[in-house]
């Protein structure tokens, strides 16, 4: 008997067992609807203060990681689905912060890079669910080619965290839906922390995220009424393309990839320069075209690559900052310092992806085929 009360049983040989039980501080709070229709849009609504809890992490910790990941030879991160655009989107943040490369491998691909990880190859791995099976497959090969391994995970004590030389939590508590929402947010949160910790700014950083939350606070029943808006005007199309440049090409795959789960309506995301070379041939009259268009440096670029659709009879909807008549639908965000856009970028599309699945009678917290954790390859 443990100090809980609690007895565990091996009830093949009917001995009993030793196991250290760990509490882990999440309230039942966090894993009911209450007032909502679902879970998802619970967990969208939560972000604001998602984006405050998921940003306080041990400052000595940050440090002691950003300089490791300065430090290494080679810096891997490892992800699936979701947790792959945050990784993708920490790879530009390393970049174009902490001036690191790294590179980002999908984890049903890294076993077959194994020959080039070894002692000197660090491996960050993200996941929600700490259990994924693929991330494990990857970094137990890491591990045993003698890789040092980070992770950056929600469940406390999951088997990927207790695989890791260091830990950061996401601190975003349970998340039911099936789509990664409040878990993407916070895990980009911590790359932005730890990108700032490898040029010795966490204290910039979480004042300048603080104020993101309360920007964020204040629009969202706006973007809520004009998400709403453009998921019934574009419920019967069946194909969407998501495009962005740099950083929000990463943010536009992920808008793709959570219309595709929730709704079964087809999305591509893709980095916008790319769409010469192939899929603009898909444009047709009416097809919809997200342009992950903040007012930074890819601005200009990318509106003209939406231009070019339109002239093929793609209707635009743009999310930005700035307004312009390429847009026949605007969802306004607020404006920032231009590394902080994609943050103000999710949420509208998390919006769009949950009214487009509500209009098409879609139960956005039962996606068919799909599981919270894919514990099998
Ligand atoms: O638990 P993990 O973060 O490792 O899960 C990875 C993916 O299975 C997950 O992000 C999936 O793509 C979500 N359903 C996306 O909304």
């Amino acid at each position: 008997m443990n100090n809980m009360g609690i007895e565990i049983i091996d009830l093949k040989t009917d001995k009993k067992k030793e196991k250290i039980i760990k509490i882990i501080e999440w309230d039942d709070k966090t894993a009911t609807k209450n007032e909502h229709e679902h879970f998802m849009i619970k967990e969208i609504l939560e972000q604001p203060e998602i984006i405050k809890k998921a940003s306080l992490q041990d400052n000595e910790k940050l440090m002691k990681m950003a300089i490791g990941i300065l430090r290494s030879k080679q810096v891997i991160i490892t992800a699936c689905g979701s947790s792959r655009y945050a990784a993708l989107i920490g790879r530009y943040l390393f970049s174009k912060i902490g001036e690191k490369f790294c590179d980002v491998v999908m984890s049903s691909e890294f076993g077959y890079f194994g020959e080039s990880i070894d002692k000197n190859t660090l491996i960050i791995a993200v996941s929600q669910s700490g259990e994924t099976a693929d991330v494990l497959e990857g970094l137990k090969q890491a591990k045993e080619n003698g890789a040092e391994i980070y992770s950056i995970v929600n469940v406390a004590d999951s088997t990927i965290a207790r695989m890791s030389d260091e830990v950061l939590y996401l601190n975003c508590g349970p998340e039911i839906g099936i789509a990664a929402t409040k878990s993407f947010l916070a895990q980009i949160i911590i790359f932005y922390v730890l990108a700032f910790a490898m040029d010795n700014k966490i204290e910039y950083a979480n004042k300048k995220l603080m104020k993101i939350s309360d920007l964020i606070k204040n629009d969202i029943a706006d973007t809520i009424k004009t998400t709403k808006k453009i998921a019934k005007a574009t419920k019967e199309q069946r194909d969407f393309f998501y495009i962005g440049r740099g950083i929000n090409f990463a943010v536009a795959s992920e808008g793709a990839l959570k219309l595709k789960e929730l709704s079964y309506i087809h999305a591509e995301g893709m980095p916008a320069g790319e769409l010469k070379h192939g899929t603009i041939a898909l444009i047709e009259d009416k097809s919809p075209v997200v342009a992950i268009n903040p007012n930074d440096y890819t601005y200009l670029e990318t509106l003209s690559n939406a231009e070019e659709t339109k002239s093929r009879g793609a209707q635009i909807i743009g999310i930005s900052d700035k307004e312009s008549n390429v847009y026949d639908h605007h969802i306004k965000i607020a404006k920032v310092d231009e590394i902080f856009y994609p943050i103000m970028c999710i949420i509208p599309e998390q919006l769009l992806a949950y009214y487009l699945a509500l209009e098409c009678g879609k139960n956005p917290d039962r996606p068919r085929n799909l599981a919270k954790s894919v514990t099998v390859k």
